[in-house]
């Protein structure tokens, strides 16, 4: 069959490259792997309890025996870190989160069986006062409703050697106050802990994305909002800026956050640094996906994969997501 060559015949025709599946398997430029997934999980009080999140359909609390089960599981599924958030009881909350940086405290309790039960996978500490605090913000708060950073940062400090003492592998402030990179791994080296790492929450915006986290923790704030600290969503520019000073100040990876509405982000600060970059798929991209599966109005695990592979399209090269079980088990 002869076809005449008009001047509507492209020369181009990117399309036969998308002919056939094998021929897309060989021009995938993006590859999603159970490499990329970091777990982020919340730990309680108590024993033999899981409680489902209410606006997190699939994530639970977990008491510090049932996490253990969880992470155990997990790990098999070739899962490599989680990141651990606690469920403080208001009785251990003050206005100052003391309770942070207490040796026997819930975080490093559970630092501590993580890492006897199941010891290769990496455990990622969080680095904030909200769970802490009585009030619900990241920092210490004066009279005025101001947060103050610089005895804020005295506290981080303090919860990061405490962390690093119980033998997190990773500690990740995601507090967003001024200078706390630099004292964090200050103070790290002077004791002794100059191989834990440091995850900095660098870019991180006033989302509302965050809700359903809050309501997981009880840790929404009393009064005002976050905007003082966290950033602007209208913001780019900004964000290199927090980037480069927690480069400076000793960041081993840089994180985004949230992830789907902020890629443009991703792309910008991937190609501003040379240093691994986490983007963190939060609580509320979790919850609209889920609550439009439920409804039977997207097709849920098409909409997970495309998500996540999107992420790293744009530069992520680390993604904490509530997904990554479910991923994992979607890519075995
Ligand atoms: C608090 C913290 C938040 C998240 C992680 N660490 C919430 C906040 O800043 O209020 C949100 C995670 C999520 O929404 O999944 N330091």
């Amino acid at each position: 069959m002869s076809s005449e060559i008009t001047t509507t015949t492209p020369i181009h025709r990117p399309r036969r490259l998308r002919r056939t599946a094998t021929l897309r398997r060989c021009c995938v430029e993006t590859t999603l792997t159970v490499d990329d997934l970091i777990y982020p999980m919340f730990v309680m009080e108590g024993e033999e309890q899981k409680v489902e999140i209410a606006s997190m359909p699939g994530c639970y609390r977990y008491t510090l025996d049932l996490l253990l089960k969880e992470i155990a599981e997990v790990y098999h599924l070739g899962i490599n870190a989680v990141a651990l958030f606690p469920v403080i009881p208001e009785a251990n909350k003050d206005d100052t989160g003391t309770e942070s940086y207490n040796p026997e405290g819930l975080v490093q309790r559970t630092v501590k069986a993580i890492k006897q039960a199941v010891p290769e996978i990496l455990v990622i500490t969080d680095i904030a006062l909200d769970p802490f605090t009585t009030h619900g913000h990241d920092g210490i708060v004066d009279e005025n409703g101001v947060i103050l950073n610089d005895p804020t940062v005295e506290v981080l400090v303090k919860m990061a050697v405490s962390q690093a003492a119980a033998g997190s592998d990773m500690v990740a402030p995601s507090d967003m106050m001024d200078g706390r990179i630099g004292a964090i791994r200050k103070a790290l080296d002077a004791q002794g802990y100059i191989d834990v790492r440091i995850l900095a929450y660098s870019a991180k915006y006033a989302s509302a994305y965050y809700g359903p986290f809050r309501d997981a923790l009880d840790s929404a704030p009393k009064f005002g909002d976050k905007k003082t600290y966290q950033m602007d969503a209208a913001n780019a520019r900004e964000a290199i800026k927090e980037v480069a000073l927690d480069i400076a100040e000793g960041a081993d990876i840089v994180m985004v956050k949230p992830a789907l509405a902020y890629l443009d982000i991703v792309r910008q600060v991937k190609d501003y640094t040379n240093l691994p970059v986490a983007v963190y798929n939060v609580s509320g991209e979790y919850a609209m996906i889920k609550a439009a599966a439920q409804n039977g109005w997207i097709d849920e695990k098409k909409v997970i994969l495309e998500t996540l592979t999107s992420m790293k399209r744009a530069g992520a090269d680390l993604i904490l997501t509530y997904f990554a079980k479910e991923v994992a088990l979607m890519l075995k």
